[in-house]
């Protein structure tokens, strides 16, 4: 007999028709004649009750059943007599696939710590909640591809493994073949990377961007969506050494057409997870309210979960340049107060989570939209403004987050460009590839990248980042 997947079953008008499912056990609980199982599959939040009459099933197989046991049952689809479900499974047979332990089967049908759970992370899937967001993930996952794929954008397998440092921080992870015991010396006594396996250093790459350039320059609208590493030692909330990044890019696109796609894209995103994970986001905002309330007052969030989501659908972004927002910061009663833990004394300084958040939060409580930052604080790429002090940066700004999306106008001038890296020590002639789109028909072009987790972060209001990947790479953290 095939299977049904339980989505599928609590949608099904229950008639006594003969069903199959699988799944685990999340809990047991029963009485002298008859006992009910819940079980999921990971199809849906919601599980779906197996009734057990101990005259059909022997009461022995299932003492053997426990919360994590797997289990396959075949039964009679009916209306549910209980309260929460409108169908249940009237049982004809079980059997058990596999048993769990529960004097050592981890995750009990309790309250686990999130800190637990990362312990746990192999088995965390089978929690309601890391069930929830491993489907809201698959669905913005697909809600991405399909608003490019919408928009006529061709999406780039952009390279993994690189020789080029994207964003010039030299933040990366080193790839090599070459004996670490043994490493081969040139006659200058520095380790000859031409013996390595790509004959020079190469790294994991921490952004698709400039090879997505190439692309745009001919292919016109492209993104790529892949994994991108940073061997930055911040061990926050907000930052993973191993994460996704979402970067289309755009030729004839100014700063303007990058920020109404920006926006356009968040806004479609957040209402394709209102739409789509109904249930799943209900479970969570459930969650994060019970949380909210247990909060010291000046700590709640303003809004929940779903007002939250809703309110950056309905709003249009705050637009406006950086020197509006150190003016706003410098003058604000935090700074004042000395309440910031980076003091915000004058124009040049990068802002900090805190300043973004300060401006989202409490200044123009809306998401916001920042450009025109000072040169020295961005990459090398970013097109240059007339004033010779700031370029055509965006950075996109979203309530408990901070940065979601930092992207440019790129520098299409091929002149400007090279005296930009020979400023920055960027080496030219490793870049002659990215230097020939500017001297052979270049474009204006811009683009933009959207940190994967970081959006989930703020789709399913959790509030560290490494509850929002099934797997995360941190510093001293490679486990699984
Ligand atoms: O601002 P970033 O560094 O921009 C770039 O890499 C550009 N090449 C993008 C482009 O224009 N194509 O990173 C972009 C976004 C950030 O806004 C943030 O959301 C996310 O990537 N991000 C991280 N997310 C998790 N962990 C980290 N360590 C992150 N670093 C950046
Ligand atoms: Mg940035």
């Amino acid at each position: 007999m095939k299977r049904i997947k339980i989505s599928e079953l609590l949608e099904t008008k229950g008639q006594n028709q003969e069903v199959k499912a699988m799944g685990w056990v999340r809990t047991k609980r029963g009485s002298k004649n008859v006992a009910f199982l819940a079980l999921n599959d990971g199809s849906s939040i919601k599980n779906i009750q197996v009734v057990i009459d101990f005259d059909k099933i022997s009461i022995d197989l299932l003492e053997n059943v426990h919360s994590g046991a797997s289990v396959a049952v075949v039964g009679k689809l009916v209306p549910s007599q209980g309260k929460g479900q409108s169908v249940e499974i009237e049982a004809d047979t079980l059997e058990l696939l596999g048993k769990a332990d529960p004097d050592s089967f981890p995750i009990q049908p309790k309250k686990h710590s999130l800190e637990f759970l990362r312990e746990n992370a192999h088995l965390r899937f089978r929690t309601n909640l890391f069930g929830a967001i491993t489907r809201i993930r698959h669905a913005m996952i697909f809600g991405v591809h399909k608003f490019f794929n919408d928009k006529g954008f061709y999406n780039i397998h952009t390279p993994i493994i690189t020789a080029s440092d994207a964003e010039g921080a030299g933040e990366m992870f080193r790839v090599t073949t070459l004996d670490l015991n043994n490493l081969p010396r040139n006659e200058a006594k520095e380790i000859d990377y031409k013996q390595d396996f790509f004959g020079r250093s190469s790294h994991l790459t921490v952004s698709g961007q400039l090879e997505a350039e190439l692309a745009a320059l001919a292919m016109a609208e492209v993104y790529t969506f892949g994994p991108t590493f940073r061997a930055e030692n911040s061990n926050t909330v907000r930052h993973l050494a191993e994460f996704w990044m979402i970067e289309p890019e755009m030729a004839f696109y100014d700063i303007h057409d990058d920020m109404d796609l920006a926006e356009e894209m968040l806004q479609y995103l957040v209402k394709y997870a209102l739409d789509n994970c109904k249930d799943d986001l209900e479970f969570l905002h459930e969650r994060r309210t019970k949380e909210n309330s247990q909060k010291p007052q000046n700590e709640r969030d303003a809004l929940e979960l779903i007002d939250r989501l809703n309110f950056v659908v309905e709003n249009k972004f705050v637009r406006l340049t950086y020197t509006e927002a150190i003016d706003i910061l410098k003058n604000s009663k935090p700074n004042k107060k000395k309440q910031f833990q980076y003091p915000v004394e004058g124009w040049g300084t990068d802002l900090q989570s805190e300043h973004e958040r300060y401006l989202v939060e409490k200044h123009f409580k809306k998401p916001v939209i920042l450009i025109d930052y000072p040169k020295d604080i961005k990459a090398f790429y970013m097109k240059l403004n007339d004033d010779d002090k700031t370029v055509r940066a965006m950075d996109v700004l979203f309530p408990q987050i901070g940065e979601i999306i930092g992207g440019s106008q790129r520098e299409e001038n091929l002149e400007k460009l090279q005296k930009r890296m020979s400023e920055m020590n960027i080496p030219e002639d490793e870049m002659w590839w990215y230097m020939d789109t500017r001297k052979f028909g270049t474009v204006p072009h811009s683009g933009f990248g959207l940190g994967f987790e970081r959006l989930m972060l703020f789709v399913t209001g959790m509030s560290n980042i490494r509850d929002v990947i099934p797997f995360p790479r941190t510093p001293k953290n490679a486990e699984f």
